[in-house]
């Protein structure tokens, strides 16, 4: 059997990218030059969050959009950072917000994501966007799984309708948006997690499969119907053998060996870790477009 087609999700991140910016500027025409903004919220000075947050602001300022970065000290309150959030709600220039995960433990995070306005909500990690995914209805939805999705279309074609997908992990970040956003499609869906039996038989069975478990290499080669679509959400860091060499990166999947079985395979790094944030930025667009009363673009 030939090789998986590699799913590029770097170059698909940057079209989408160069679309969202196009439409930016129609936006900020009819709106008499006011672009949208996105408010980014950090707390603490973790190394990872620091690297997301600043990537985040520079794609936000090379699309056409404001950004607005508020980086608070890893002491900071809960009630300090409920009232930043109060201030960005009213604030009318700001249309997303994000509290960049993990919150310091003084901080409950759930208290947090609760008093953001699920219009502004852009992560759609707010009750109410999670409600409304689950409903059918329109809302926010997180950024990592809709990136999924846009692969797994890009691969595939369009029509999912009848396909067996197999969704591994249940987070409430990547696993359950995914299972839903998937069923939305017609998609016939299956959630497995730590608990699941015989998961290799359950992975076997399905023409879609995303990982999302956060353990490097579990998906085996064995594990894949041939011909599948894997779509692999794991980032993890493997140290270095020996001192003074380089981590590395790799996925809940065995790519090497998924790839002589699968029929498309996103690779890691460059799969599905450059979609967030360019669906981060869709979600942005389509937030300001709503809050405005404007029909959002299709993208
Ligand atoms: N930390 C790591 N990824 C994310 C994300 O997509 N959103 C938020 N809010 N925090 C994160």
């Amino acid at each position: 059997m030939s090789e998986a087609k590699l799913i590029d999700g770097k170059a698909f991140a940057a079209d989408l990218r160069g679309r969202v910016a196009e439409e930016v500027a129609a936006y900020t025409e009819a709106r008499g030059g006011e672009a949208p903004g996105l408010a980014v919220v950090l707390v603490g000075e973790d190394p990872a969050s620091q690297v997301y947050v600043r990537n985040k602001g520079r794609q936000t300022v090379e699309c056409g959009m404001k950004s607005f970065e508020h980086k608070l000290p890893v002491e900071t309150g809960e009630a300090e950072l409920l009232a930043l959030v109060d201030k960005l709600n009213k604030d009318p220039a700001v249309n997303g917000i994000l509290v960049q995960l993990p919150l310091p433990d003084q901080i409950d995070a759930d208290k947090v994501i609760a008093a953001i306005d699920p219009a502004k909500d852009v992560d759609g990690f707010h009750v109410v966007n999670a409600g409304r995914l689950a409903a059918g209805l329109d809302g926010m939805v997180p950024c990592t799984p809709l990136g999924c999705l846009m692969l797994i279309k890009d691969a595939l074609g369009e029509d999912l309708a009848g396909k067996r997908a197999l969704v591994l992990g249940r987070s409430n970040i990547v696993g359950k948006p995914m299972a839903a956003l998937l069923l939305r499609e017609s998609c016939t869906v299956t959630i497995a997690h730590s608990r699941t039996r015989d998961l290799p038989g359950e992975c076997r069975r399905a023409d879609i499969l995303v990982a999302a478990v956060g353990r490097p290499k579990m998906v085996g080669g064995d594990w894949i119907k041939p011909g599948a679509t894997v779509i692999d959400v794991g980032i993890n860091r493997i140290e270095p053998e020996e001192p003074g060499g380089k981590a590395k990166l790799v996925g809940d999947v065995d790519f090497e060996a998924a790839k002589a079985v699968a029929g498309a395979i996103t690779p890691v790094p460059g799969g599905v870790g450059p979609m967030t944030i360019a669906v981060l930025l869709r979600n942005t667009l389509v937030a300001a477009h709503r809050q405005a009363g404007m029909a959002p673009p299709a993208i």
